[in-house]
């Protein structure tokens, strides 16, 4: 018998589409893929070769489980400088940004706690939070509404049993940003109520319009805050497995003894190259962000043309998440628009009850492949 947890775990909504798409391979039908959430771009060869030199110099043996000193100090810097973040090193832990999310639910909530979650929302936060033994509570965010995390919507979800508030700007899947005044009023709940935020910044550097706030830079927040950030979006980076949280001592101390009981350390050589990437040359991010920024232009004028998609412009990350007007299930329709159109998206519901009735597109894919397949994508949907 497996553990009784597990049945609380939601399996990922993309397999079957996945397995849909390995078929049509196998038949030697092209697929034209919008559903992977990694930029199509090489880690820039300044990062690899630092990888690879400390490969050669035998830096092979484990580290110390928070981290090298040097790339902690390099992301606490940059976490000051960037976002205002008022850290030391001795804040920081290297982990994947994933694990970092995972780490930092089983350390702050249990059985009876209640985490306000933003709906739509990446899948992963639910997840961690049901293995945590806590519920999620969602707070709807609205299409017409630019899809806002209103503090009056939040303070309407808190309840007794609510100990965190998770943030995610720019968001996946939305591609919104969030407004000075909205991370203030969540801020200001969070001391009102005594509740810890996580602060999911992943895609910070990748903002068309608008501007990032980190909260754990406002008065009073440091103390309440994990901020977790990494280097697969900003770097393309996302095989190489890291990225960090920040957090007060108490915080930071539990998230430490987790990952020394768990994954030891990150791997030696990739912290080598995460040095690498924040304290060498930006030009590639600025790079990505531009070509990012046209692609996004490109499919929000594709997807204005097809009558029954709506959705307002994103200004971060590289996500579109239109609403559709036919009626039928976001993985239906996944299914549909992959035979119809060998076009791969990834259905709503695979980010929470609102998501449902819309589907994701990550235009991380070439132009071309983004004209073609929004192409089809037309034409399918006219059939239906
Ligand atoms: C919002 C968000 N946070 C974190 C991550 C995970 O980052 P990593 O792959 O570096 O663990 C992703 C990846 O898709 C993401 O979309």
């Amino acid at each position: 018998m497996v553990a009784k947890r597990m049945a609380n775990i939601p399996e990922s909504g993309t397999v079957r589409i996945t397995n849909i798409v390995s078929d049509l391979k196998a038949q030697g039908i092209g697929v034209i893929s919008f559903s992977v959430g990694e930029p199509d771009f090489n880690t820039p060869d300044n990062i690899t070769e630092a990888a690879v030199q400390s490969l050669r110099d035998h830096f092979t043996h484990y580290t110390p489980s928070a981290g090298i000193a040097e790339l902690k100090q390099a992301v606490a810097e940059k976490s000051r400088k960037d976002s205002g973040i008022p850290c030391e090193d001795k804040h920081v832990v290297i982990t994947p940004t994933k694990h970092a999310i995972f780490m930092a639910f089983l350390a702050m909530v249990e059985e009876g706690d209640e985490v306000i979650l933003p709906d739509p929302s990446w899948g992963t936060f639910e997840a961690c939070v049901r293995i945590a033994g806590a519920k999620a509570k969602f707070v709807t965010l609205k299409e017409e509404e630019e899809y806002r995390m209103f503090p009056e919507r939040v303070a309407e979800a808190i309840t007794k049993r609510t100990k965190m508030i998770l943030i995610n700007s720019p968001s996946n899947p939305l591609g919104s940003v969030m407004e000075r005044k909205d991370v203030q009023g969540i801020a200001d709940l969070a001391k009102d109520h005594d509740l810890t935020v996580l602060s999911d910044e992943t895609y910070e550097k990748i903002i068309f319009e608008g501007k990032h706030y980190s909260i754990a830079s406002l008065p009073g927040m440091f103390e309440r805050t994990i901020t977790v950030n990494g280097f697969s979006k900003t770097y393309a980076m996302t095989g190489w497995r890291v990225g960090w949280s920040i957090a007060p001592p108490h915080i930071t101390k539990e998230i430490n003894k987790l990952q020394s009981q768990t994954v030891t350390n990150v791997t030696s050589f990739v912290q080598i190259a995460g040095v690498e990437a924040l304290r060498g040359p930006q030009d590639f991010v600025q790079m990505m962000r531009n070509e990012l920024k046209e692609r996004r232009d490109l499919v929000y004028d594709l997807v204005s043309e097809i009558p029954s998609l709506h959705c307002p412009k994103p200004k971060g990350a590289f996500y579109m998440f239109p609403s559709y007007d036919q009626e039928i299930s976001s993985e239906k329709m996944a299914e549909y628009l992959l035979k119809e159109a060998h076009v791969a998206i990834t259905p709503g519901s695979a980010f929470g009850p609102a998501g449902e009735g819309h589907f994701r597109i990550s235009y991380a894919a070439c132009r071309q492949d983004i004209i073609d397949g929004m192409g089809h994508i037309k034409e399918a949907l006219e059939k239906l």
